[in-house]
């Protein structure tokens, strides 16, 4: 019987293209989002790729605790990917309580509600800041690598939840769970159907990119040319967004076909390949042939220098590899980019 997926936050970036790549693999899904930092434009393309319109859809919030409830008693959910939570790094330091209320509140809704049903998988949407700023004689780092104390609420929100699902798998029988770090997820789905839809100016380097070369913003700012790096710019590890949405099958087949070794477990979703932020614009430049606009400004605050990872563990555990290319990754981005413009 074909198993069914809930994907919170689903209309989102990552959710969309997870929701696609779960259809693909033969999962039913159900996709539950607020609209908060959304609107239906991705859900609309992954019908389109997926060539489903039957796609059940709730809109709904998940720090409201009966509708949780509601949404459980309404679908079998084998397995949950929880993607709902706010993301912007900067906005967390100056509205810590709407963070942590958002983020915790809404995971621990999902897992109170798993434990009062017996139990659920659930894949949790970790990140690599919880990494904080590795030394450079510990890159790349593993799953063994030390977490630091978070820099922002944002990433205390992640490492508070990781705990909370650790705790929550040794306490209460039937609840398993794995967390996804990701490193830097980019770019969009070669349909250029779904992708990123930041709202106003944008905080990641790819959607400025692309709004750059597309004279949407003027010029873009490398944020620092003076780090201790071969060019001077930050290194990051960029891993594609299909390829992550990827991860995320290999993940929940790994819970549902009682694959796991441990009951929470923990992965890195990067490529391994440290990338700086110069070799990554004059990358987009090369391979949509054309010139960006852009010059060098002093070091953002909060950056870290330098982190990318081992995904040995995904590959060998998940079956999983990143396989686009930087290039691949960079024309899609543009692609998205174009079509924004064109709606
Ligand atoms: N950058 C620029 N100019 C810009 C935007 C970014 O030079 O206009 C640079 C940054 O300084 C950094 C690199 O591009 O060196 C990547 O920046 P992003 O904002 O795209 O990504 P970050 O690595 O800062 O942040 C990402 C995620 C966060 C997560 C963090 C740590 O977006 O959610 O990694 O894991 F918390």
């Amino acid at each position: 019987m074909k198993k069914t997926v809930l994907v919170s936050g689903g209309a989102g970036f990552i959710g969309s293209h997870v929701t696609v790549e779960l259809i693909g693999a033969g999962y039913d899904v159900v996709v539950a989002d607020n609209f908060s930092n959304c609107d239906l434009t991705c859900f609309e393309g992954v019908k389109t790729i997926t060539g489903r319109k039957d796609i059940p859809f709730v809109e709904m919030d998940f720090c409201d605790k009966t509708a949780v409830r509601k949404l459980f008693a309404d679908h079998a959910i084998d397995a949950v990917i929880h993607f709902a939570a706010y993301k912007a790094v900067g906005e967390s330091v100056s509205e810590p309580l709407m963070y942590y209320q958002n983020n915790l509140v809404s995971f621990m809704n999902v897992l109170e509600v798993a434990r009062e049903r017996g139990g659920c998988n659930v894949l949790f949407s970790s990140s690599a800041t919880v990494y904080g700023e590795p030394s450079p004689d510990r890159l790349p780092v593993t799953e063994q690598s030390e977490r630091q104390p978070a820099t922002s609420p944002y990433g205390n929100t992640k490492q508070i939840s990781e705990d909370v699902l650790r705790d929550c798998v040794k306490a209460y029988p039937g609840i398993k769970g794995i967390a996804l770090r990701y490193f830097n997820p980019i770019g969009a789905h070669p349909s250029a159907l779904i992708g990123e839809l930041p709202r106003g100016v944008p905080n990641n380097l790819v959607p400025f990119i692309t709004q750059t070369a597309s004279g949407k913003r003027a010029c873009l700012s490398i944020f620092g040319n003076d780090y201790p790096t071969p060019d001077g710019t930050c290194l990051r590890d960029y891993i594609d967004i299909v390829d992550l949405a990827k991860a995320h099958v290999c993940a929940v087949a790994r819970m549902l076909d009682g694959k796991m070794k441990q009951e929470y477990e923990i992965f890195n979703i990067g490529t391994g390949r440290p990338l700086s932020v110069y070799e990554l614009v004059t990358a987009f430049e090369k391979v949509n042939k054309l010139k960006l606009n852009y010059k060098f400004a002093p070091r953002r605050a909060g950056d870290v220098t330098a982190i990318w990872c081992d995904p040995t563990l995904a590959n060998e555990e998940l079956g999983w590899k990143a396989e686009r290319t930087v290039e691949e990754t960079l024309e899609a981005a543009w692609k998205w980019e174009k079509h924004l413009i064109e709606k």
